[in-house]
């Protein structure tokens, strides 16, 4: 695993972009699973302005994204803090921007009508698709890849589940609280890919910022491998795997 410290939030979100258009340069078709969440919002702005003033090209590369809520779908019609959909934060923060094809996107659908089915679903499609190349990833406050909470097994694949109450807590500090949205009318559920999905990819992006990060990232790149806290499967990656962070995640390393 290649662990790489950047002064601070802009420099490390360069870096992982840099490593993304360099992908798409050397496969323009190739399948990038994406993340969602604050971590990876500066990467997608420089991806954006690569392409806007580089002139990446965003046409033939098929995309997966890692989750969504369950219950819950994109509207347009409302504004986007209203709208909790992961689709919602993939438009406004990377896909409307860029010229993927609406056809090569994939997100869980968080309204599929058969959750068990969908998600078997999701995993051919990714199969079909012949793979990821490069999976980006975030890490959650209790060590989630995904919402792949703590105890998910190091096999388990595409599915739903229950997000635990760290998870809970972080995403209405994070998005719920500023949108007025209460935490009982918060998505409890989400559809992830598992642990064994996203260690399929042929590479991973690890991506962490800021001191609350610390701690977790410490023991996911260094403590024990648990199911406690799902990211340290990285170190049973078998691909290549980056970790890039800034100066604050990388505090406790
Ligand atoms: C999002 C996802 C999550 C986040 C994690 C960190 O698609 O899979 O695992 O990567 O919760 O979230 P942020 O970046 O908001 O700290």
């Amino acid at each position: 695993m290649n662990i790489i410290v950047r002064e601070n939030y802009y420099e490390m979100s360069k870096h992982a972009a840099g490593m993304i258009a360099e992908l798409i340069r050397s496969k323009p078709d190739c399948v990038i699973g994406f993340a969602t969440g604050g971590t990876p919002i500066g990467t997608y702005k420089e991806l954006i302005r690569m392409h806007k003033e580089e002139g990446l090209d965003f046409s033939e590369v098929k995309t997966f994204n890692l989750d969504e809520y369950l219950g819950v779908g994109i509207d347009l019609s409302k504004p986007y803090n209203l709208d909790q959909s992961y689709a919602r934060f993939m438009h406004e923060e990377l896909f409307k921007h860029i010229n993927v094809r609406k056809e090569n996107i994939h997100i869980p659908d968080g309204l599929t009508k058969d959750p068990e089915e969908y998600c078997k679903l999701y995993e051919d499609e990714i199969k079909k698709a012949g793979g990821i190349d490069l999976q980006i990833l975030g890490i959650g406050g209790d060590g989630h890849w995904a919402f792949n909470e703590p105890g998910s097994s190091f096999t388990s694949r595409t599915r739903v589940e229950a997000l635990a109450q760290q998870t809970l807590d972080d995403n209405y500090e994070a998005f719920y609280k500023k949108a007025g949205i209460s935490r009982e009318q918060m998505p409890r559920y989400a559809i992830t890919m598992g642990i064994a999905t996203i260690l399929e990819a042929r590479t991973i992006i690890m991506l962490a910022n800021g001191s609350k990060k610390a701690d977790i990232v410490a023991k996911a790149l260094k403590g024990p491998v648990t199911t406690d806290v799902t990211a340290s499967a990285i170190q049973l990656y078998k691909g290549k795997a980056t970790v890039i962070l800034d100066k604050e995640a990388a505090a406790k390393l």
